[in-house]
């Protein structure tokens, strides 16, 4: 029998971190939750409930969330779209402003929940939205909540959010408080299109990635959480792709999904993050889905990067993937042909070619990480020109 490989000290690269972790959501998970809502929000508090542009009203969920709220006084705000734009976000603030709402409750998806978390910032002072954006916090914000319609981001349960200024398309993020508390009744998934769920799981997917592929030796716990996570949705994946209303399934699908993003896995531990301010300038240019430019992204993030990530590389190959036999090169290869492969497996392209990406993309992306003279990653030594690296080996 093959010893199990053990990583020998002197492979520690950088030891644990000091953290202090507090994630406040409150987390309302199952069938029928919604209706736990009027119980959930405070009593006498001005309310706003914000919408994206229809799916509740097509999946029953907007009549879920009426239902619970019957008797209360809520206005209603709809419009927020797929990657939330500070443009619409701007008016919903003001609409805020004017109707002296101090509750916002998010019903919808990521987009839905992170234009949220803006609006509360802004109704929470006079300074312009896209200036707390750019700032990369958000100081004080009004108390917000969510029903969380698709499982990817993890915004149910992390104070993250991130916003397109279509003017300049332009995409950020700000970091801020984190929802009041989160219902995930895995019921409300099954309208999601095929395409959504795979670019749910590839999001969720590289949330981990992104906190856990850097370097050994950190912590033996938030390694094999991350793994966990890592080797459940590789085996929820196919059941979910032949049956997208397999309870069950979709239930694991939603928490690891809320998992991956909301702090638990990232204690004391360096983080990656390059994948997704490279794929965001996708999205930003070519209004490419958030999942599937990561998907996009990141085999290529690790080809360019791979003597960087080696020793985490074998250690993802052998215990998520069971990479056992070849030299150190090319079991690296192989855990990244591998990871490439999955993201196929869900029913992405993960190449800029198939999506008609090219040259021109690649220099104006390189050129933006220049100007704002930015270096993303572990190490952060993803500048502009090892973006570029990184989208050429995309092609
Ligand atoms: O607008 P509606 O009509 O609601 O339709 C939405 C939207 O068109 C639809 N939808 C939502 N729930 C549905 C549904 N369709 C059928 N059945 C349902 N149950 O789905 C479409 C996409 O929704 P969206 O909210 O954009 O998806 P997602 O949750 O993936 O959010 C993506 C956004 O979140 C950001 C992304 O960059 C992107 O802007 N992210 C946020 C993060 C965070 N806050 O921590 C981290 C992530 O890395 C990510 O960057
Ligand atoms: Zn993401």
């Amino acid at each position: 029998m093959k010893p199990m490989r053990i990583h020998a000290p002197h492979e520690k690269t950088d030891g644990m971190k000091n953290f202090i972790f507090q994630n406040p959501t409150r987390l309302v998970f199952g069938k029928g939750q919604i209706e736990k809502l009027s119980e959930l929000l405070p009593q006498d508090v001005k309310l706003m409930i914000t919408l994206g542009s229809g799916s509740v009203t097509r999946n029953g969920v907007y009549d879920q969330v009426k239902e619970s709220l019957r008797g209360r006084n809520f206005i209603e705000f709809w419009g927020i779209e797929p990657n939330p734009r500070v443009e619409t976000l701007r008016k919903a603030i003001q609409t805020g402003k004017e109707n002296r709402i101090d509750y916002l409750l998010a019903v919808g998806g990521g987009s839905v929940l992170d234009g949220t978390k803006l609006i509360a910032a802004g109704m929470a002072t006079e300074e312009d939205a896209w200036d707390i954006v750019l700032k990369g916090v958000a100081e004080k914000q009004i108390p917000f909540a969510s029903v969380m319609t698709v499982p990817a981001t993890g915004s149910e349960m992390n104070g993250g959010a991130v916003i397109t200024r279509e003017e300049t398309r332009e995409k950020y993020s700000f970091g801020g408080d984190y929802p009041q508390f989160s219902i995930l009744d895995p019921e409300v998934t099954y309208t999601l299109s095929e395409h959504q769920i795979a670019c749910g799981l590839a999001d969720a997917y590289t949330h981990v990635l992104e906190q856990y592929l850097t370097t050994t030796g950190q912590s033996r716990i938030m390694d094999r959480w991350a793994e966990g996570l890592l080797l459940s949705l590789i085996e929820i994946a196919p059941g979910i792709k032949a049956n997208p209303r397999d309870y069950d399934l979709m239930a694991d699908y939603m928490l690891a999904a809320t998992l991956a993003l909301n702090d638990f896995i990232r204690m004391g531990i360096t983080q990656d993050w390059a994948t997704h301010q490279i794929g965001h300038e996708l999205t930003a240019l070519h209004g490419t889905t958030h999942g599937h430019s990561l998907a996009i992204v990141m085999p290529a993030t690790l080809r360019v990067l791979k003597e960087q990530k080696k020793a985490k590389l074998l250690q993802y190959g052998e215990r998520v993937f069971g990479i056992a036999g070849g030299t150190d090169e090319e079991k690296a290869d192989k855990a990244i042909e591998m990871t490439e492969a999955f993201y196929r497996s869900l029913g992405l392209t993960t190449r800029l070619s198939d999506e008609g990406i090219g040259e021109k993309t690649i220099h104006t992306i390189a050129r933006r990480f220049n100007q704002r003279g930015v270096a993303f990653g572990e190490n952060r030594n993803v500048t502009g020109d090892v973006a570029e690296e990184i989208l050429k080996s995309a092609i």
